[in-house]
């Protein structure tokens, strides 16, 4: 195969280089492209553009491959806990014990938040989306750690990371109990790190807090199927703003703002949301189907789709099956399990999902096992969030590393041409 690719435009040839990808992905690098011929291209969602080399996730969305680092999710969602995934995305190999120790106990250290903090929480209503409220908390971060924003060196990006990821399941925690109207507690810095972070999250002002291992264990399941998915909306959100140099904080501030979207993170919320208008309709999961088919009805099968996956979502399988297990040990009945599989085998036998290759993906069946774990449906993004928190984390590292440009994409002017200003009385 040629290592280059050719445009011609108006009988002039332009040469571009072609780069191989280590699963033999094949990109046309155009970096010079506009230099050479005047000429840019256009993309619209970026559906065909790549933004970067990256180490970190591959994505093969026709085989329905999902890997961290190399490692198949399925082996890293049996195998490793969230903490260990942590390590392994944002620096690129999976911890020994004395790495991991010393990963935790730094986070630990960091696992403190300024109590003015509270102030800013309290100003919020009780009624407030949790997402907007988290978005809002990380960014006052930063002015209560301003040693975080401008970090050049690995050492001073290692200390950033630390504090976030110490003290953004506090953010969460609070976000959560805010809501309940609990006081604002810290959880156990002797416990493991999801541990703690249910016990953040659940402990009862009123009783001592007893730790169900079913429950941390699908927590900690759930967080590592969320953890990264490479170029996404919501972390390019955040390589995009980082490329200014604003700070890793204000980073994923930004990144959790696109998460919230009902097309994107948002989309948990909302599959819980359509689950429940099937199920007060009678479980009439045909009128649903009617509807996401129908080109003037603006509802979508929320939960199915993807931008990659054209096959199965492997997080989706991952968590099909983790929902079944977890709410038999619970010893949960939940009539929306039944609704959900039951649209998902409608879905995959009906000619308009088939064609389009729409199956179910990682939001379809997450939000059940969250609702058997007693977290609200606004705060199914949020987890979301806590769980994708390591792997925007690990973007933003690495593009500030490889010292990426800022990020300014070009456009293709539509507008009118030029023309003399009208004063008031002409117009
Ligand atoms: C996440 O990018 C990531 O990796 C995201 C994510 C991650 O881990 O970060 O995986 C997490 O965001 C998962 C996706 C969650 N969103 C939803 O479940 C919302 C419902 N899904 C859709 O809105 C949609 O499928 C998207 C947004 C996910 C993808 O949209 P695309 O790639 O832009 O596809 P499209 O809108 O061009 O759809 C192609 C066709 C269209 O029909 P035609 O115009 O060809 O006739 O498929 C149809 C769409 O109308 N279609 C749907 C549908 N999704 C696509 N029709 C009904 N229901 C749906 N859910």
């Amino acid at each position: 195969m040629s290592n280059t690719a050719t445009i011609e435009i108006n009988g002039k040839k332009y040469e571009m280089p072609i780069l191989t990808g280590t699963e033999n992905e094949i990109a046309i690098d155009i970096s010079s492209f506009r230099s050479q011929s005047g000429v840019i291209t256009l993309d619209q969602g970026y559906k065909n553009t790549g933004s970067c080399e990256s180490e970190i996730t591959f994505l093969d969305g026709e085989k329905g491959i999902l890997r961290y680092r190399g490692y198949s999710i399925e082996e890293l969602a049996e195998k490793a806990s969230f903490l260990e995934v942590c390590y392994l995305l944002i620096f690129g190999e999976l911890p020994n014990k004395v790495q991991l120790e010393k990963f935790h106990n730094d986070i630990r250290e960091q696992s403190i938040v300024a109590d003015d903090m509270k102030k800013i929480l309290d100003g919020f209503p009780q009624s407030a989306h949790p997402m907007g409220v988290l978005s809002s908390l990380t960014s006052a971060l930063v002015a209560f750690n301003p040693s975080s924003v401008q970090v050049s060196s690995e050492e001073a990006m290692y200390k950033a990371i630390v504090k976030i990821l110490g003290k953004f399941p506090v953010l969460v925690a609070w976000t959560h109990r805010k809501r309940l109207g609990y006081p604002y507690e810290y959880g156990d810095e002797d416990l493991g790190y999801v541990e703690n972070i249910a016990k953040m999250m659940f402990k009862k002002p009123n009783k001592e807090y007893k730790s169900n291992p079913v429950v941390i264990d699908a927590l900690d399941k759930l967080l590592i199927l969320h953890a990264d998915h490479e170029q996404n909306c919501s972390t390019s959100t955040v390589r995009i703003v980082g490329s200014s140099h604003a700070g890793l904080f204000a980073s994923l501030a930004a990144g959790i703002s696109a998460l919230w979207g009902p097309l994107h993170g948002g989309a948990n919320q909302a599959v819980i949301e359509m689950l429940e208008a099937i199920k007060e309709d009678g479980g009439d999961t045909k009128k649903y189907m009617g509807k996401a088919k129908d080109k003037d009805d603006p509802f979508r099968l929320m939960g199915f789709g993807h931008r990659v996956y054209k096959n199965f979502d492997p997080r989706a399988k991952i968590i099909k099956k983790s929902a079944d297990e977890v709410l038999s040990s619970l010893g949960i009945v939940d009539p929306i399990l039944d609704i959900a599989k039951g649209l998902e085998k409608e879905a995959l036998e009906d000619p308009y999902f088939v064609d389009r290759k729409l199956y179910p993906n990682v939001d379809f069946y997450s939000g059940i096992i969250y609702r058997a774990l007693n977290i609200p449906t606004e705060m199914f993004t949020v987890m979301f969030a806590l769980g994708r928190l390591p792997g925007w984390i690990a973007q933003w590292r690495e593009m500030r590393l490889k010292k990426e440009p800022i990020g300014r994409p070009r456009q293709l002017y539509q507008g009118y041409t030029h023309r003399p200003f009208k004063s008031v009385d002409d117009r």
